[in-house]
């Protein structure tokens, strides 16, 4: 009896969330402990086989993540040194994302919960890349004001609480990331775009270019990166029509700059605005160094507390969608079968 109690209450104590993530090209599996303690994170990575395409071709990444999903779900499980018996629930991103590769991991986070009788989570990729943040930052805790940059999204998200987000701005054309991966092809720095400029920026003048700095007139918190990717090609024509040579690493710094400044004064301009005293930043852009350290030293000044999660759990991975799912599994969130991919899914 008493044996059966202390089981009892290990479960409640403990949650141990197997979390899978398939929403583009990454095929990822991790374990993760009470939405915050990660035990094994494995990230199968498709980009060798899509860079010779330029760019992600949605048919190829849905028959890798096939391919893959088991071999790294079992080496998370083998990480974590845990095995099904001892998983709590299952989370799984449901949207959005390409709906080929969403359902990949939808199909077998079902079949998981089905064959070991847990239950299923569903969650939002972009919850599951504002909840990165709480993993390495055990002190962090809602209200907080979160800029998302991905491939696919630029927002500038009020944390109400766990889980319950509040849009302030978005982009009104291209996510930043997007933006990167353009000007990075543009250039002839191929794909993946954002890590490239990145890299070769250091060596360039961010001050070479004045590229232009967007505004929104109808809301101030809003992004607009079309303009920008736009003066960045209209450069390089004139330098060809002029038989003239450009520096990629020049032109990649000034569009860095361009970029990290509009999303610097965009986002404390909104914390400062809405009375927010924590900040924290999340994506595959957020990885960035250059906007990192912009960051750092602009919150300081300011002092807002700023929060950012290790450059690998900015890009898609599956812990963030275990910390998501852990707070959505302990406000009673439970899908049913029926549970399908949404690619274009509201946060
Ligand atoms: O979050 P993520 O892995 O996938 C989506 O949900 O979209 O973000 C991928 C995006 C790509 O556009 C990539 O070029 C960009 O994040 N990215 C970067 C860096 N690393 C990845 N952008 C700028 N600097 C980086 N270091
Ligand atoms: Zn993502």
């Amino acid at each position: 009896m008493e044996e059966e109690r202390k089981v009892e209450q290990k479960q409640e104590k403990d949650v141990l969330m197997l979390a899978i993530e398939t929403s583009c090209d990454e095929t990822a599996a991790s374990v993760v402990k009470n939405g915050r303690k990660v035990l094994s994170n494995v990230i199968f990575t498709q980009i060798a086989l899509h860079t010779q395409y330029g760019g992600v071709v949605p048919e190829i990444a849905s028959r890798k993540h096939i391919e893959k999903i088991n071999q790294v779900i079992e080496e998370a499980l083998d990480r974590a040194d845990v095995t099904l018996a001892d998983i709590t629930a299952v989370a799984v991103t449901y949207g959005p994302g390409l709906v080929g590769a969403l359902l990949v991991g939808v199909a077998e986070a079902k079949a998981i919960s089905f064959a070991a009788g847990i239950p299923l989570v569903g969650v939002h990729h972009i919850s599951g890349h504002i909840s990165a943040n709480y993993i390495e930052h055990e002190d962090l805790e809602p209200p907080f004001i979160c800029l998302v940059a991905s491939g696919g999204h630029s927002h500038l998200v009020a944390v109400k609480d766990y889980g319950e987000y509040e849009i302030i701005g978005r982009t009104r054309d291209d996510a930043a990331g997007e933006a990167f991966d353009k000007v990075a092809r543009a250039i002839g720095l191929g794909y993946p775009g954002g890590p490239k400029i990145d890299k070769i920026s250091a060596q360039g003048n961010p001050d070479a270019i004045p590229f232009p700095r967007a505004k929104v007139a109808e809301n101030e918190y809003d992004f607009s990166f079309s303009g920008l990717k736009s003066a960045v090609l209209n450069y390089l024509n004139a330098c060809r029509m002029k038989g003239e040579s450009f520096s990629q690493a020049d032109v990649a710094a000034s569009f860095q700059k361009a970029v990290v400044d509009v999303l610097v004064e965009h986002s404390l301009h909104a914390v400062r605005e809405f009375g927010y005293e924590k900040f924290a930043i999340a994506g595959g852009v957020a990885s960035n160094s250059s906007l990192r350290a912009a960051f750092e030293r602009e919150c300081e000044k300011r002092k807002i507390a700023f929060y950012r999660p290790s450059p690998l759990l900015c890009t898609d991975n599956a812990a963030m969608i275990g910390a998501a799912g852990y707070y959505e599994y302990r406000k009673g969130v439970r899908s049913g079968y029926d549970l399908n991919a949404v690619p274009g899914l509201k946060l």
